[in-house]
């Protein structure tokens, strides 16, 4: 699957380019549509993961304290409801993309999925997950990584997964009169402990593992501002994606993806949403942790 993030934006003129290029180095690397996407895909996923970690929780003194600015346990529930649909809006209007995109630009599902810059798997990931472990451990070079990194496709694949398995059991719950006309009430029990588990394992992957591979690797440290802006500096894209940087330059279509920089008020007001998201993330975390280890029922 191809991403949808070669959409020119504010493109450099050729003419201005060896000035920008020398100035600014801004290599675009998501479109709008992707960037609004991820924004309104953070809100509803921490409004789901606050509200649902405060009614799964609900007996200890953080829950109580957060269910108390959510109006009570039950509003608590009615947000979850509502983020639930945000985020199920998300999904149909990525997919919506994917389908138009395979119509304007890649004519079939098969250019699409095993094109060069295809989010599906493939050997070289292997072979890139291989040589990572050995630069790790001071035995090869930094794997020449094109578009996406095998990392970046894990966590792709991730929502996939959470929104199938944690969506539908979301559903059951929300409609369980609905759902028993043809399946046991039993299984609503079943629905609950796999919605309710599995919600903790997408929560505590995409508070850790997705944060430390996306902001507090040593390349990235403290925060990678990317998604956001949809921009790179050049010297970063070179350095952090060669293989893209090689085709794009050999096909002659660098220029098209080289953008100006947003003003620095963007970026500030880009660095308080990052910094407000990356901190509730962390103290969901430690919250979870703490009814773990001190007040598990
Ligand atoms: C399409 C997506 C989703 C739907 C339709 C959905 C729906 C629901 C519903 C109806 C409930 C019961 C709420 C109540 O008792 O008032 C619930 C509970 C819960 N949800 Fe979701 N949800 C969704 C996504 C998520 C996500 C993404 C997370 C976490 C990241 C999450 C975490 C939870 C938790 C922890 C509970 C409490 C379960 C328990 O009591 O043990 N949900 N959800």
């Amino acid at each position: 699957m191809q991403d949808a993030s070669h959409t020119a934006e504010v493109v450099v003129p050729p003419s201005a380019l060896t000035e920008v290029v020398a100035e600014e180095r801004q290599f675009l690397r998501f479109s709008r549509l992707n960037r609004i996407l991820h924004i309104v895909m953070i809100v509803s996923f921490m409004s789901l993961a606050l509200t649902g970690m405060t009614l799964k929780f609900s007996y200890t003194g953080w829950a109580v304290i957060l269910g108390k600015l959510f109006g009570g346990f039950e509003s608590a529930g009615y947000i979850h409801r509502l983020a639930a649909v945000l985020m199920v809006g998300i999904f149909v209007a990525h997919i919506a993309n994917l389908v138009q995109r395979k119509r304007k630009e890649f004519g079939s599902w098969k250019a699409l999925l095993f094109g060069p810059d295809s989010m599906l798997f493939n050997k070289k990931d292997w072979q890139d997950f291989v040589g990572n472990i050995k630069w790790f451990l001071g035995k090869g070079p930094r794997p020449k990584y094109g578009r996406w990194t095998y990392w970046e496709k894990f966590d792709y694949f991730a929502v996939f997964w959470g929104i199938f398995v944690i969506g539908s059991t979301g559903f059951m719950l929300w409609f369980s009169e609905f759902f028993t006309h043809f399946m046991p009430g039993q299984l609503l029990n079943v629905a609950t402990i796999i919605h309710s588990d599995e919600a903790l394992l997408a929560v505590g992957f995409i508070f850790t593992v997705h944060f430390f591979n996306t902001h507090l690797r040593p390349e990235k440290f403290p925060m990678d501002i990317c998604v956001f802006s949809g921009r790179m500096d050049f010297e970063e894209f070179k350095r952090d994606k060669p293989l893209e940087y090689e085709a794009l330059l050999k096909s002659g279509e660098l220029e098209k993806y080289l953008v100006e920089p947003y003003p620095p008020i963007v970026i500030r007001a880009i660095r308080v949403f990052g910094w407000t998201a990356l901190t509730i993330g962390f103290s969901i975390v430690v919250w979870i942790i703490y009814a773990m280890l001190f007040a598990y029922r």
